[in-house]
């Protein structure tokens, strides 16, 4: 066999460009006289989403059944690594079963603010937790011998204008939070491939970051694989090319490949440059091709899925130990999600379930309860309806237990939308406070991808998070609630009291053009630790059946061992959670803990365990940003071990060498409390702040198209006001339009960037020029360039196809 050199050099400098973008929307292109095959990409981090029809990349048209396990956040309540690889090898099975090469996830971007629209794809409000279960998954999919895509590589925090956002971060803060989780994944699951993100971090397009991709990605991480963009996610392929960024997708058709090829012609571009992209993309070909597909027992992968959904709920609250239920209790199950479950998001993300179970049919089916009657409670679209309470009421009323099923509905929560409140609609909230009155032995299930504000929660005498289950979802809350299984679940982030706690509180999402990341690296519980902020459940927290005591910790070089023993009267697991922090005045700013490593323990009544959680290179290190290296500061660290961020009942203190720091700069003081203000974030960023502010000029093809409602073309205007009428109908109607969130969030540059090669990057100009208010000359631009476009679209493709069938002599 030809090595990956040899191949290139075989290829023709237009096969070399056409190579680095895909042939349609989920294939990149094949090139039969070197024997390279097409591979197929899809969709997604909690199973596959495999259109083989008409193809789009926000989960509008249908795609292949498939399992759809629990979504990212749920499975991080589990912070099992184990549990998370099991599942990614169920994905990887499944993608290969249905001739997928590579799979577009996990996603693994930290939740900067509990508002964000996407964060029921993501882990956590950690890196470290982040990164493991990233890599976990990572591993279980490439050991059915597809390729896992770690993204949105990176800083990628918010929905809102995400394909225009310049995320603003200083370069500790990008290292120690947003990069530290796919540092994490490359270094211990070497993915073959890595999505970058849509939007900017400081001023250049995550595909184009030769900060990011060549230097910190490839070179520190020792990164192999080939960056994919995100879908539309391409800039200047010429650029990306120098930068590190692989594999534009979806297809521009040859609109990029033309731009490579006159930029190596004309010298801006070396030959090198491309060669080693295009070597990319021929060693993920060959990597993930040809082989045997996997077959999949879809049985046994709804099993694992409702496991996985068991061992990830969150107990938050079982007052008199009211869960789990006892044989023969009668059952009034309430609410909308009862019937009609939320098991996942919506977008990209959206899996065509094999099947789907409800609440109501598994709780008929469970042996340990009796079904008292069913009631709807309330109307997902958020309008109170005195009769639907009233019929919950009654039926509450006549059964020794209710479970409600209370969440958020479908337009809360999804890709291309951040949400703008985390209260429960009120209606819900209106719902409990009545049922409560008629039989407080309420039992709250919740459905929803991330955090909600619990100010009702002393109306539930349990409240449980189930998150978004995925399809088996329903069958492991009644798992849960009956004792079948012990709720494994820890909270993954933080539970605040109100928005108004979050560090971004006020700021997020950012319409600006810039996101400014004044909160530095206090994030999460960094953030409510730090700050002494309280919290209604913290970073960490779950309950199971029984309970857990800490003793004996012992600390040394390596690592630190603790005894942990099940002190109640039935088997369960618990979560052992280590953090450290450092003492005394520090050089740097830094929150009061961190986790640092944790373990999951199953124990049966009454057995204790010595537990081990080794320290690695991330446990004492900062970024020092004067050496731009990882460092440790000396001095002295608490180590702190325990059950949440909150409870760490063991303590002790270690000393280690490292570097000494002059007095932390005066004017940070800001930051831990809520966040830098202007002097403090300059000195962060170590540089001036750049101007968040939209130019007043003409429309530029990177600003977002939601800005025609100022353009000043007539047309442009037009064109805003129709988008924006059909967003607003669909948000009433309860479901997002997420091809028209895509066009007012995303630039101008879309247009020929998702258009297969119907629209050149000199027909988006001419758009411009029309939006821009020269609609006569607009209008002349835009069918010459649509013309032109396509004469050179139909010469590029009979050259490329010329040479990619040609059989070699
Ligand atoms: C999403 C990605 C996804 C891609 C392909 C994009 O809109 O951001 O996560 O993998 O579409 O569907």
């Amino acid at each position: 066999m030809k090595d990956t050199a040899q191949l290139v050099n075989e290829l023709t400098l237009l096969e070399k460009a056409a190579l680095l973008s895909g042939a349609n929307t989920w294939e990149t292109r094949a090139i039969e006289r070197i024997d390279l095959p097409a591979i197929w990409l899809a969709d997604g981090p909690h199973g596959v989403r495999k259109q083989v029809g008409s193809a789009d990349h926000l989960g509008i048209n249908g795609s292949e059944p498939a399992t759809c396990f629990p979504t990212a956040a749920t499975i991080a309540g589990s912070w099992d690594d184990d549990l998370a690889e099991r599942v990614g090898a169920a994905l990887g099975a499944e993608a290969s079963s249905q001739g997928v090469g590579v799979l577009l996830g996990p996603g693994l971007n930290i939740k900067r603010s509990p508002l964000g629209g996407r964060n029921f794809e993501y882990f956590s409000e950690d890196p470290e937790l982040s990164g493991r279960l990233a890599a976990a998954y990572v591993r279980g999919i490439q050991s059915a011998g597809v390729a896992a895509t770690p993204k949105h590589f990176a800083v990628n925090s918010q929905e809102l204008r995400r394909m225009v956002s310049d995320s603003v971060v200083d370069e500790r803060t990008l290292r120690e939070i947003y990069l530290t989780a796919f540092e994490i994944v490359v270094r211990e699951s070497a993915p073959w491939a890595i999505m970058s993100s849509y939007n900017l971090i400081n001023g250049t397009y995550a595909h184009e970051n030769t900060h990011l991709l060549q230097q910190v990605l490839r070179e520190e991480w020792g990164f192999h694989g080939a960056v994919v963009s995100d879908w539309g996610g391409g800039n200047d392929a010429v650029t990306a090319v120098s930068a590190g960024g692989t594999l534009e997708m979806p297809s521009p058709g040859f609109d990029s490949a033309r731009a490579i090829v006159a930029a190596v012609e004309s010298g801006e571009l070396p030959m090198a440059d491309l060669d080693a992209r295009v070597s990319e993309v021929i060693d993920l070909v060959r990597t993930v091709s040809p082989r045997t597909a996997a077959t999949v027992d879809l049985d046994a992968h709804h099993a694992l899925a409702r496991r996985a959904a068991a061992e990830s709920a969150v107990l938050l609250r079982n007052e008199g130990g009211i869960l789990p239920l006892g044989e023969g209790t009668t059952v009034a199950l309430v609410g909308d999600f009862a019937t009609t479950p939320r098991f996942q998001g919506a977008g990209s993300s959206l899996v065509n379930a094999t099947r789907v179970s409800t609440l109501v049919e598994a709780m008929g089916a469970s042996s340990t309860v009796t079904l008292a009657g069913t009631a709807q409670g309330f109307r997902r679209d958020g309008g109170s309806d005195p009769t639907l309470i009233a019929e919950a009421v009654a039926l509450a009323s006549r059964a020794d237990v209710v479970v409600l099923a209370l969440g958020l509905p479908e337009i809360a929560e999804s890709e291309g939308l951040d949400r703008s409140t985390l209260a429960l609609p009120a209606d819900q909230v209106e719902l409990l406070a009545s049922i409560h009155s008629a039989n407080p032995r309420t039992v709250v299930v919740l459905s929803a991808g991330g955090a909600v504000e619990t100010p009702w929660s002393a109306h539930a005498a349990a409240l449980v998070h189930g998150y978004l289950g995925g399809q088996a979802g329903a069958e492991a809350i009644v798992d849960v609630l009956t004792g079948v299984v012990e709720p494994g679940g820890r909270l993954a982030e933080t539970l605040p009291i109100s928005l108004a706690d979050t560090p971004t509180a006020g700021s997020f999402p950012s319409r600006a053009r810039t996101a400014e990341y004044r909160e530095g690296p206090f994030v999460g519980y960094r953030h409510y630790e730090s700050a002494a902020v309280d919290v209604a459940y913290p970073f960490g927290y779950g309950l199971g059946y029984t309970t857990f005591a800490y003793r004996d910790l012992a600390v040394d070089e390596n690592g630190a061992q603790a005894t942990v023993t099940n002190t109640g009267l039935r088997a369960g697991s618990d979560v052992v959670q280590l953090y450290i922090g450092r003492l005394g005045e520090s050089g740097v700013l830094r929150p009061v803990r961190e986790l640092k490593g944790y373990t999951k323990v199953w124990l049966e009544p009454g057995e204790s365990r010595r537990v081990s959680l080794a320290f690695t290179d991330r446990t004492f290190r900062f970024f020092d940003v004067g050496s731009d290296s990882w460092q440790v500061e000396a001095g002295e660290y608490e180590i702190a071990v325990g059950a949440n961020s909150q409870d760490l009942p063991l303590r002790a203190t270690i000393t280690r060498a490292g570097v000494s720091l002059p007095l932390l700069d005066e004017r940070l003081a800001t930051v831990s409390t809520g966040g830098a203000d202007d002097a403090a974030f300059a000195v962060m960023l170590k540089r001036a702040i750049p101007d968040s502010e939209w130019g007043s000029g003409p429309l530029e093809v990177n600003d977002p198209m939601d800005r025609m409602s100022g353009a000043r073309g007539a047309l442009g205007r037009m064109a805003f006001r129709i988008l924006d009428s059909r967003r607003r109908k669909a948000e009433a109607a309860g479901t997002p339009d997420l091809n028209i969130l895509f066009l007012l969030n995303g630039p101008f540059r879309v247009i020929s960037k998702m258009s297969g090669g119907l629209a050149t990057s000199r027909l988006t100009a001419a758009v411009l020029t029309l939006v821009n208010g020269q609609s006569v000359r607009g209008l002349g631009r835009i069918i010459g360039a649509f013309f032109r476009g396509r004469r050179e679209e139909k010469a590029a493709k009979r050259a490329f196809d010329a040479a990619a069938q040609r059989k070699s002599a």
